[in-house]
């Protein structure tokens, strides 16, 4: 019993949550640059001007990603290294690091895939309304256009946006993330829709430049619901509520992962928005309608649904002192079981997992090692999951773990470790975690070690 051929055991990271060089080699402001800049956003005022420091230690941490045996490798590109303004004029040295990054991922064995938008959006662009201005995803068309051109000989795997749901919903509707935005309603929808169509036209881009055949996809994000028993009421309750949308905001699994299959918002949340929603132009729905090769999902957490017996469903609250990762995000393996098995039903996609792992309070113990059995424990529990899924029918074809190495938890700042290789930031050193030990194992094993 192992997980199938060919499955793709991965590890991910983003820009600005591992790069740092933030002001280097002329690189533009992201707008998590200036959100760091303010005082009381983040986390003890922590920033990702340093980070990792991967872009100078990148050789490094191919290396790491060598050794642990990774097939491939996450990343994501940042937007305003590449484009200072976001269009018009090149950073030569800024597409130069992503040239050098993927060539040491492959001496190293490790496929690159590629997320361009991982939510460090140029500041440049953000003056010019963001998401909210009616160019926007011919801009983020040019950049991808810059991107495929430089690295697609190499590169064939591409992620267009990292959780919409996010730098949406939590960018501009409760401005809790960068820009800090909380627009009326009609606004977020506004700038959803163009986020959606930046993704159709990248897609569309990467087909018609790509210089190897290209396998594209987006790494989505929503509440996964799980039935409370395997009666068929509370099966169908699940995937009931999994599926729909109920209140006005982002965060569900429909709002972007419908016009993105199937060319169409979701009925129930067009009645809903119904009198906040934008102008959708001639062809917009089929320009974000494109051919996709995967459904990428990432999935932590999960909710408990029951059936109320009368066509209702109810959420079931979990027993007092629930295990909880330090995020405080309950650990529910069985989301990466349902959360694939309903996503797979619904979209008729292959799907990766384009992240899961855990934020745990990791340190350096006194044999100079960094154990991390809970982190074992809940990938092992997740892993067997998901293996459980594939068994049932769901085409799950890789799984990417959260992360590589700790990083810059956004809000959270240094708060949050998430990796299997730990960082020293003082120094920048890096130390390869029980969990990174493990997971070597697990790949080695294709699977069978985390069963
Ligand atoms: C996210 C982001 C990651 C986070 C991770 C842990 O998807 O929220 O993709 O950047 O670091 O999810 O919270």
């Amino acid at each position: 019993m192992s997980f199938p051929k060919d499955f793709v055991w991965g590890a991910a990271a983003a820009s600005y949550q591992v790069e740092g060089a933030a002001y280097e080699d002329g690189k533009g402001l992201s707008i998590w640059d200036t959100m760091c800049r303010q005082r009381g956003k983040v986390w003890e005022d922590n920033t990702g001007d340093i980070a990792c420091d991967h872009y100078h230690r990148y050789k490094e941490d191919a290396r790491l990603m060598g050794e642990i045996g990774l097939k491939a490798y996450r990343l994501s590109i940042s937007w305003p290294r590449v484009l200072p303004e976001g269009v018009g004029k090149i950073n030569q040295k800024g597409l130069d690091f992503y040239d050098r990054l993927i060539n040491a991922l492959m001496e190293n064995g490790v496929q690159p895939w590629v997320t361009l938008f991982h939510w460090d959006y140029p500041y440049a662009l953000y003056c010019r309304g963001g998401w909210l201005n009616q160019d926007s995803s011919d801009w983020f068309a040019e950049y991808t256009g810059v991107i495929v051109d430089k690295i697609s000989d190499r590169v064939s795997n591409w992620m267009t946006l990292n959780e919409p749901q996010v730098f949406i919903g939590i960018g501009h509707q409760t401005g809790l993330h960068a820009p800090n935005l909380q627009l009326g309603f009609h606004d977020v929808l506004l700038a959803a829709h163009n986020a959606l169509l930046a993704h159709g036209k990248a897609v569309q881009v990467i087909r018609a430049r790509s210089k190897t055949k290209p396998t594209i996809g987006a790494a989505l994000v929503g509440m996964t619901s799980m039935p409370a028993t395997n009666s068929p009421e509370d099966i169908e309750a699940a995937r009931g509520r999994m599926f729909s949308i109920w209140n006005k905001n982002c965060w569900n699994n429909t709002w972007f992962a419908d016009p993105m299959v199937f060319g169409t918002y979701p009925q129930d949340g067009m009645k809903i928005f119904e009198s906040e929603m934008p102008a959708i132009a001639d062809g917009d729905m089929k320009t974000i309608r494109q051919p996709l090769d995967f459904y990428g999902a990432n999935i932590y957490t999960g909710q408990t649904i029951s059936s109320t017996g009368d066509g209702g469903t109810k959420s079931v609250k979990s027993p007092d002192g629930p295990p909880l990762t330090t995020m405080e995000w309950q650990v529910k393996p069985e989301s990466l079981y349902w959360g694939p098995r309903f996503l797979y039903e619904r979209y008729n996609l292959p799907i990766f997992i384009t992240e899961n792992g855990m934020g745990n309070c990791d340190w350096i113990h006194r044999d100079g090692k960094i154990h991390d059995p809970q982190r074992i424990d809940f990938l092992a529990r997740y892993l067997s999951e998901l293996k459980h899924a594939i068994d049932d029918g769901a085409t799950v074809k890789g799984y990417f773990l959260w992360s590589i190495m700790d990083n810059f938890e956004w809000l959270f700042g240094y708060k949050q470790r998430f990796g299997i290789i730990y960082v020293d930031y003082a120094t920048g050193e890096r130390t390869l975690k029980d969990s990174a030990h493990w997971y070597k194992e697990v790949i080695a094993s294709n699977g069978r070690r985390a069963l």
